[in-house]
């Protein structure tokens, strides 16, 4: 009988509240004016329709209490505001901190969300002397600049601090570029300026404080070791240094502490034993942390996420491990771990993610590892040998396995073709043999990567429905004709270095979003495509270099507006070059730096940043961010004659010009010398004549040119840049060269460059392009993976089950 009665007396007396209270006049007002200031800034910076969300409720006569967003307290007869939850409000740009101020006032505040809005400027830290109530405040992922207010260190009830993703402690920055030459006043106040204030161990009732990604520095201040209540502790992605404080270890209720990417230096402090509640130690990314890793780690039966890549940390050679905890994520890169695979991971059966890369890990694949079912599996770099166990690929886990960089061998297993990988990577291993064709029925393959084997035998066909985006299989021992046949998405074919040959196949123009296509040494013949401005309009990469094409350029090879590399060197083609080149609009426009698949680098998930990371440190990975940038036209050694059309001057962001080798005539156009950002210019060995352009003293980021054997005459332009250029090679077996350069009086007429001996070939030393267009992929390898996998890992393609599950599903449908 009690109950209904306590529910109508609450209804009676939530009517009776209804009806004759409303939230306060004052904080409505206050609400109001942030709402005004709001959208007041927002109008500021756009002329778009303002979407405004929940504050469209927020209408002047009404009651407050009824608005979106906010909540009252249904308990106080004088319904106060005590929760408000005003996340992602503002759309793009920047809105002032100060638009803070009028919701400061509203004294009964107990929960305050303010996160991801743009706001910008040091948090009004005055304003929150008075939330005396306040439990949780969440000001993350906005641009909050300046230093922690010292007001928050008073808010003695708050349980929740989240000032994650803001620049907090950016102050550091400015003020020593102001003490630049100042190196004696490291010490000085203003540099502390950026340091956790020790008055945190104040906030005595805290247990989730998270200060991830700002600019923090410094030490971590003993007197968190005061905060007994915590329980998460986020500090990653900071500039803190010194040790991690033994005092940790006595926050006994802990279970998420996150230091990772640091500056943090010294060992696991042993106080941490005591931390029974320990669930997830991220300490990766400090390059200064070092020691042993203890094994009583291990021992913490709470432990699920334990990543200790990228430190100096050491694994115990003699420990030996037995854990009392089931992992779901282990990260153990570079941590000097030898012999074979460990043993005691046997009965880590929760495992997810799994990385042992960049050890002196050596030994076979296990099959109890291949069988433990693990999602992501990052061997690379390490010593691992032998062939991989067939049941490895008939896991419907696995969705990463990354062994490149081992010594593994043998043939790849047949089984390949049921596994759900979604990257493959076995790039520089001893693969032998053909590639099963069953490797197509991989119903959500993404990358697959097998650079650097000894694979031999024909490619597989993909069909058209397959998702491959990106492959890799330049450097094998591949042959037949050249792979044609792939999946619509395919982004990127890396077929480089093999023993294809036959014609270059039409079927690649129907690929739509091919932008990266490396055919080069390989042994392509027939004529040159007709078809070529067909190809992709994305393409971005076209590298035919060391085939046996012959026939002339098409004219119309300029409707590849994208392309930024072309590299036809090293063929048999013929005829004169097509004027049409200087249309080319991807070598006109000047790169945009920042390529689109590179503004995911903010949202990738924990498991790709492992995989990135690894990526940039691979052997193999150049500078190729850059590279990526790099804009290349090169048609060497070809038998390519008639004049160089003027055009050519207009490729304005070319960076490599190579027409060397040819038979091209008449004059060096004068538009060349409106190539600003040439770096690498190689007109050697053709039949040139006339002068040199004087235009070719703009040429400001020259930095090798190769004019010899041609029939050059005149003087040599003269100009900061190409007074440096003053190796008699450069212009040796010409006409009647004269100039500084050569130390060869231009006043005498007569003067002639000596003749050099024939030295040997020299081409490839001089341009290390030959790197960058084997650099160049890696760059977008990353891009992709990273593009891909972020859509993809959060929400997988529906799985597209093989014929096999189809037969199986079939089966029991009918059954
Ligand atoms: C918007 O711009 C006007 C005039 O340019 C300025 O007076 C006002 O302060 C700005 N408001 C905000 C919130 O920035
Ligand atoms: C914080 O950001 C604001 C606005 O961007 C800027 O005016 C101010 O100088 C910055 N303050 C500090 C301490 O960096
Ligand atoms: C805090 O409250 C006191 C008393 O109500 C008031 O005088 C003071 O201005 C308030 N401080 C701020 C920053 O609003
Ligand atoms: C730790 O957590 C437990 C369970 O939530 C709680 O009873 C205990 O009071 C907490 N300890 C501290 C020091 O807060
Ligand atoms: C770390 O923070 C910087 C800015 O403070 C950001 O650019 C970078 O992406 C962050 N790195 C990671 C891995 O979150
Ligand atoms: C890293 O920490 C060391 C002290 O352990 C300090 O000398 C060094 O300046 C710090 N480096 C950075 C980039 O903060
Ligand atoms: C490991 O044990 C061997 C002998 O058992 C000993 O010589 C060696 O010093 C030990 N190494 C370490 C790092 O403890
Ligand atoms: C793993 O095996 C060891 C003995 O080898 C045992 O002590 C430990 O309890 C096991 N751990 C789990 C999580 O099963
Ligand atoms: C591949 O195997 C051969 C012999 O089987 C060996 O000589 C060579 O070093 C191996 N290559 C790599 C990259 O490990
Ligand atoms: C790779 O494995 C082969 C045997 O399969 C062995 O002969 C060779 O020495 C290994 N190479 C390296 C670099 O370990
Ligand atoms: C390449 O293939 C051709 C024809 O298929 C063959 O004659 C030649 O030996 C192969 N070359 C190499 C290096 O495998
Ligand atoms: C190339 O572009 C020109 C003009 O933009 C167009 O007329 C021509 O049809 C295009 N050629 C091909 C093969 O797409």
């Amino acid at each position: 009988m009690q109950k209904p009665c306590l529910l109508s007396c609450f209804l009676f007396f939530f009517f009776i509240l209804q009806l004759s209270f409303s939230c306060p006049q004052d904080q409505r007002q206050s609400l109001l004016e942030f709402k005004n200031l709001l959208t007041q800034s927002i109008k500021n910076q756009s002329t778009a329709e303002i979407d405004l969300g929940g504050l469209k409720s927020w209408r002047p006569n009404s009651d407050c209490c009824k608005w979106q967003l906010v909540r009252c307290n249904a308990l106080s007869p004088s319904r106060e505001v005590i929760d408000l939850n005003l996340n992602s409000l503002a759309p793009s740009g920047s809105v002032s901190s100060s638009l803070l101020r009028p919701i400061l006032r509203i004294t009964s505040l107990v929960s305050l969300d303010v996160s991801s809005n743009f706001i910008q400027g040091e948090i009004p830290g005055d304003g929150f002397a008075n939330l005396t109530r306040l439990l949780s405040l969440d000001l993350s992922r906005n641009s909050f600049n300046g230093s922690i207010p010292p007001q928050f260190f008073s808010l003695k009830t708050l349980q929740r601090l989240d000032l994650s993703m803001n620049v907090i402690g950016g102050t550091l920055s400015s003020d020593i570029k102001e003490l630049k030459n100042l190196e004696e006043l490291i010490l000085d106040e203003n540099l502390i300026r950026g340091e956790i204030p020790p008055e945190i161990g104040s906030l005595s009732e805290v247990r989730k404080l998270s200060l991830k990604q700002n600019m923090f520095s410094g030490p971590i201040p003993l007197s968190v070791s005061q905060l007994t209540k915590l329980e998460f502790f986020d500090l990653q992605n900071n500039s803190m240094s010194y040790e991690i404080p033994e005092g940790i270890g006595s926050l006994a209720n802990l279970s998420t502490l996150a230091l990772s990417r640091n500056n943090l230096s010294g060992g696991i402090p042993s106080s941490f034993q005591k931390l029974t509640n320990l669930e997830t130690l991220q300490i990766e990314n400090n390059v200064g942390l070092s020691g042993e890793i203890p094994t009583w780690l291990f021992g913490l039966e709470k432990l699920k996420i334990l990543r200790l890549g990228g430190n100096k940390l050491q694994w115990n050679k003699n420990g030996s491990v037995f854990a009392k905890c089931k992992l779901t994520h282990l990260s153990l890169r570079s941590c000097g771990l030898e012999g074979n695979i460990p043993d005691w991971l046997k009965n880590q059966t929760s495992l997810l993610f799994l990385d042992l890369s960049t050890n002196m890990l050596q030994g076979s694949f296990p099959k109890w590892l291949a069988d433990l079912r693990i999602g992501t599996m990052i061997f690379s770099d390490n010593r691992l040998s032998g062939s991989l166990p067939p049941s490895l690929f008939q896991s419907q886990d696995l969705a990463v396995l990354a062994l490149s960089r081992n010594n593994f061998s043998g043939q790849i297993p047949d089984t390949v073709g049921e596994s759900s990988v979604m990257i493959l990577m076995l790039s520089e291993n001893n693969f032998t043999g053909p590639v099963p064709k069953s490797i197509s029925e991989i119903y959500r393959l993404l990358l697959l990567d097998l650079s650097k084997n000894k694979l031999s035998g024909e490619f597989p066909r993909f069909d058209s429905g397959s998702l491959l985006a990106v492959l890799d299989i330049s450097s094998n021992e591949f042959s037949g004709d050249v792979p044609s046949s792939f999946g619509l998405n395919t982004m990127m074919l890396s077929m480089s270095q093999n023993n294809f040959t036959g014609e270059f196949p039409q079927d690649l123009i129907n690929l739509p979003f091919l932008f990266h296509l490396d055919l080069h040494d390989n042994g392509i013949s027939g004529e040159f495509p007709s078809f070529i401005s067909r190809l992709s309009p994305f393409l971005e990469v076209l590298s035919l270099r060391n085939n046996s094409l012959k026939g002339s350029i098409p004219e119309d090879i300029s409707n590849l507006t994208s392309l930024k590399i072309l590299d036809l060197s090293e063929n048999n083609l013929d005829g004169s070059l097509p004027s049409s080149l200087g249309d080319l609009k991807g070598m006109i426009e000047s790169p945009v730096s920042n390529s689109s698949a590179f503004t995911f680098v903010f949202s990738f998930s924990i498991e790709i940043q492992d995989l990135a990371v690894n990526w940039k440190n691979s052997k193999q990975g150049l500078a190729s961010r850059n590279l990526y940038l790099y804009t290349l036209l090169a048609l060497s050694k070809n038998k390519l004659h008639g004049e160089i059309p003027a055009s050519l001057g207009n490729l304005k962001s070319l960076k490599l010009l190579n027409l060397s080798h040819n038979d091209v005539s008449g004059v060096i156009p004068q538009s060349f010398g409106y190539l600003e950002k040439l770096e690498i210019l190689d007109l050697s060995n053709n039949n040139l004549s006339g002068e040199i352009p004087k235009t070719f003293s703009n040429l400001s980021e020259l930095n090798t040119l190769d004019l010899s054997n041609n029939k050059l005459s005149g003087m040599i332009p003269e100009s900061p840049q190409l007074d440096r250029l003053n190796d008699p090679k450069i212009y040796a077996n010409n006409n009647k060269l004269c100039g500084m350069q050569i130390q060869v009086s231009c006043s005498s007429s007569t003067a002639k460059t000596e003749p050099l001996p024939e030295e040997e070939e020299e081409e490839e030393s001089l341009f290390s392009w030959r790197a960058a267009l084997i650099g160049c992929p890696c760059g977008f390898l990353m891009a992709v993976v990273l593009m891909y996998v972020v859509g993809y890992f959060n929400h997988p393609p529906p799985p597209r089950r093989s014929p096999k599950n189809r037969g199986e599903i079939q089966k029991k449908m009918t059954t």
